[in-house]
């Protein structure tokens, strides 16, 4: 089994960014998921076991179609396993009622799409308003919120913009910001960095990263990019919808020229 706390001790090699020594915040158990077109099954997730602790950055590697946006799905509540099991904070998500679940998405994960989900006809500031106003934020708090965590991705001059007026980095900022807005214990990224250029994803990286340091945020971040798996506690690597590899900081600064693209690497976990 891929317990991803095997390789996590916290004293190893004295790394002052170890992992902190609490509990797993999010554990899958033997995720399967198995989408089905007319006649044919299709094996996203084909039995997941993952353990990741409180204040840990773990970047998700794989080749595109190998299962990360679906994991990200199950393990951020938006989509059910069809088999296995989903625990943040040792609460099962298949357990929590409708209200519970909502509670859990709008307050406890930050969302960072692929896709980016913004809303076309609403603008930056009003984008990263949306998930406080649904947390019950007041309008002015929310509105100052936003704009602070806008300047804080580098948009403060842009807060008034939709989407369909920003680059696609910006855009992925905007993302990045709402993902944010309500004070998140984890954040779910998948390809934050994607669409950004070297100086803003390392921003966006060294965001992440802080978080994990100042507040105790668990960064869980689908990601082709190095400088991602650089600033990771682990790096997990899936393929064909399972679990094949994870990596440790130690390991990764050996290996970080090799991860990247998608060989076979030595050592699989399975
Ligand atoms: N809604 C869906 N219906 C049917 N098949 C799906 C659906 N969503 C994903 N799949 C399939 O499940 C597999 C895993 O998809 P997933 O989106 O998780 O991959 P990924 O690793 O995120 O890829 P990428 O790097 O391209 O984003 C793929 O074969 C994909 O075609
Ligand atoms: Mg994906």
């Amino acid at each position: 089994m891929n317990e991803a706390s095997e390789s996590s001790d916290p004293s190893a090699g004295q790394r002052d960014d170890a992992v902190p020594l609490s509990g797993p915040v999010i554990r899958a158990l033997s995720v399967r998921k198995t989408y089905r077109l007319g006649a044919e099954s299709i094996h996203a997730l084909r039995g997941v076991d993952l353990s990741v602790a409180c204040g840990e950055y773990v970047s998700i590697m794989g080749p595109s179609g190998s299962g990360k946006s679906t994991l990200f799905n199950v393990i951020g509540g938006l989509d059910k396993p069809d088999d296995g099991q989903v625990f943040i904070d040792e609460v099962d998500v298949a357990a929590l009622d409708t209200f519970e679940l909502a509670w859990l998405r709008c307050h406890k994960i930050g969302y960072i799409f692929q896709t980016f989900n913004l809303i076309p006809v609403q603008s930056a500031l009003e984008n990263v308003m949306l998930p406080m106003l649904f947390g019950g934020t007041s309008d002015a708090d929310a509105q100052d919120r936003a704009a602070e965590l806008l300047k804080k991705v580098g948009l403060g001059d842009r807060l008034l913009n939709k989407p369909t007026q920003l680059s696609g980095g910006q855009q992925q900022r905007v993302a990045i910001a709402r993902a944010l807005a309500n004070d998140p214990a984890i954040i779910l990224a998948d390809e934050p960095t994607g669409n950004l250029d070297l100086a803003t994803g390392e921003q966006i990286i060294l965001i992440l990263k802080q978080l994990t340091e100042d507040s105790d945020v668990t960064v869980i971040s689908a990601t082709h990019d190095h400088k991602m798996l650089a600033a990771s506690h682990r790096v997990v690597y899936l393929t064909d919808g399972r679990i094949t590899n994870i990596l440790d900081r130690d390991q990764i600064d050996i290996q970080v020229g090799s991860i990247g693209t998608g060989g076979t690497l030595a050592g699989s976990a399975d």
